[in-house]
């Protein structure tokens, strides 16, 4: 993504610099009129969690949108992190696609063609987090039970910069995504841990479908990387807590005990509730994350219930050291 791309006059007013930050603390934004139908098509930016993630309303992601509507909905993702879209009722994977290509090219999956689920006959860049079965085949990834903290593909050199979800079928309740502001938790790190994590990197690993660590440990194929452990975020430079439960296990330089008794107080330090929203999903929301500066987990859900949600991602490039 060109930097020009990004409405940055906007995003330099939304950083506080404190330990939470929101685009517009407490008050609701209008972005308006959009459209050229009546002209009186507003969208509305509001604040949804105490440390994340910001709702979109007003706007009916099946139409194409204007420069403005676009740039208000960059400004609306750099500064909350997480872009909620509620009530986008039959979006198409075309819609999605349109909507992902405002924050920048389509993503490639990581997973190798030959390993994943989906049929061939789809979008190579669709993945589907879902229990739904043809054949007695899961037709999706990751389909049941809880997950726990990660980002999504740290353990390659080019993780996606964000991640859209569109949800099609959820269960009644459980099934929830946790988001963690990890600009926030770097903010708010004692500083003998900050020291440690601005001078060092962390080996990062996954096996295709682990929900938990135990899994990923136990795989006979993984995939990793090493990150920085500060990452600075690709238009603001601020830094993020780059480490997460599911997926990093090492601290390069330190021994395992030193550097496994770090990382824990780090996954301790980053799930504290104040840098959390919990998302609960409705048929028809589309939401997008910050896939370099947040973490994201499932709580658990009834796999009796119908849960399908369809992936794309935005691509990112190689992390860049805060
Ligand atoms: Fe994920």
């Amino acid at each position: 993504m060109d930097d020009n791309d990004i409405p940055t006059a906007k995003a330099e007013n939304l950083a506080n610099g404190g330990a939470i930050w929101l685009p517009w603390p407490g008050q609701p934004r209008d972005w308006g009129p959009m459209g050229e139908s009546d002209g009186s098509a507003m969208m509305k930016i509001t604040p949804i969690g105490g440390a994340l993630g910001v709702a979109a309303s007003g706007i009916d992601l099946k139409q194409p949108q204007d420069a403005a509507t676009v740039d208000a909905l960059r400004a609306a993702f750099q500064g909350g992190l997480v872009l909620v879209v509620r009530d986008q009722e039959d979006l198409l994977p075309e819609d999605q696609v349109r909507f992902c290509e405002f924050f920048g090219p389509l993503g490639a999956r990581a997973r190798p063609a030959a390993e994943r689920p989906e049929s061939a006959d789809g979008p190579p860049e669709v993945m589907f987090v879902s229990n739904r079965k043809e054949n007695g085949r899961y037709i999706g990834s990751l389909p049941e039970g809880e997950m726990q903290f990660h980002m999504d593909q740290c353990y390659v050199e080019r993780p996606a910069r964000a991640t859209c979800l569109y949800a099609i079928a959820v269960p009644d309740s459980g099934g929830d995504t946790i988001f963690g502001n990890l600009c926030a938790a770097y903010a708010a790190l004692p500083g003998d841990l900050r020291a440690i994590v601005d001078a060092s990197r962390a080996r990062h690993v996954f096996s295709y479908g682990s929900t938990s660590t135990d899994q990923v440990d136990q795989a006979p194929k993984i995939s990793e990387f090493i990150q920085p452990m500060a990452v600075a975020h690709p238009e603001t430079g601020r830094p993020a807590l780059y480490v997460s439960r599911l997926m990093t296990r090492e601290i390069m330089g330190l021994g395992p005990q030193a550097g496994g008794d770090v990382l824990d107080r780090l996954f301790a330090h980053q799930e504290c509730p104040e840098f959390l929203y919990t998302h609960k999903w409705r048929n028809g929301d589309l939401v997008i994350w910050d896939n370099l500066c947040t973490i994201h987990a499932r709580t658990d859900f009834d796999p009796k219930q119908d849960r399908h949600l369809r992936r794309f991602s935005v691509a990112g490039g190689p992390l860049a050291a805060a």
